[in-house]
């Protein structure tokens, strides 16, 4: 048995371990972000493949006087040539790699206000990785980093068949698991069918049974990345009333500093004992 000392003893190393990484993940992101008055809204963003996703990037400032002189570079860890430019007053796009061709656009009309979000349209796999955008004017400019991820995720739909309350959802990359609730908190069995399409796009069909006219069953649909967490209310034999919402991994180091602290305590715990 470990006593109070040494309980009080692995506490201590824990909070150490964990400020310690803390300090290291704001230095890290200090470094390797954002060196400037440039910030993003969302640094690790998640795109929905074979949808748009705007990669924010903006000037972080104040004043509103409008900006002169702005230039934009998007560019992308380990890719040869560029993902777009804008200098001058209009695209630069004779280095543009043949991955972005045609799939790129800023807003013109938001770079005098410092805003040189990119929009990427229909993301595919291959668009993960780490961005770097550069802003430089006669005023202010600098750079940050954004790590884009890529997942296919859809709310599901619900319909009440035979007495079994069955949630459907087309399209989720990695595959998903799926878990049923009431009450928020208690676990159902429910019976989940995964289907892989040619792409490697999974849909899911998932059943509960029995439920109850004028219950409400949480269902979560979740991996790595993306979480759905969709309310189900019965409302007659057929009828469900529903409502969905999406909440996104947070960055990997902040997992991994986490994960550190947890595994020290267990382990500062066991050499104790
Ligand atoms: C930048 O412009 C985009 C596109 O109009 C917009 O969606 C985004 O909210 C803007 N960001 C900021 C910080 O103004």
């Amino acid at each position: 048995m470990a006593t109070f000392g040494q309980i009080i003893f692995c506490s201590m190393i824990t909070l150490i371990v964990l400020f310690s990484a803390i300090i290291i993940l704001i230095l890290a992101l200090a470094l390797s972000g954002s060196t400037s008055e440039v910030i993003s809204t969302n640094t690790w963003p998640i795109g929905n493949l074979g949808e748009d996703q705007l990669l924010s990037c903006y000037v972080n400032t104040d004043s509103q006087a409008k900006l002169t002189k702005v230039s934009v570079t998007w560019e992308k860890k380990d890719l040869s040539g560029l993902v777009y430019k804008y200098q001058n007053a209009a695209p630069v796009l004779g280095d543009q790699n043949s991955q972005f061709k045609g799939r790129t656009q800023l807003f013109p009309d938001a770079l005098v206000t410092g805003n040189a979000s990119l929009l990427l349209r229909a993301v595919r796999s291959t668009d993960a990785g780490v961005y770097t955008c550069a802003i430089s004017s006669s005023t202010a400019g600098g750079k940050v980093n954004i790590n884009l991820r890529t997942a296919a995720f859809s709310a599901p739909t619900f319909n009440v068949l035979d007495g079994n309350l069955v949630a459907t959802a087309s399209r989720w990359f990695p595959k998903p698991h799926v878990t049923w609730l009431k009450y928020g908190n208690k676990v159902l069995n429910g019976i989940t069918n995964f289907t892989e399409d040619t792409a490697g796009m999974f849909s899911v069909v998932s059943k509960l049974q029995p439920v109850n006219i004028s219950d409400t069953y949480t269902c979560r649909i979740e991996n790595n990345l993306v979480t759905a967490v969709s309310e189900a209310t019965v409302t007659g034999v057929s009828g469900v009333s529903e409502n969905t919402y999406f909440t996104y991994s947070a960055a990997s180091s902040l997992l991994a500093s986490t994960y550190l602290s947890i595994m020290t305590t267990v382990l500062c715990i066991y050499y104790l004992t």
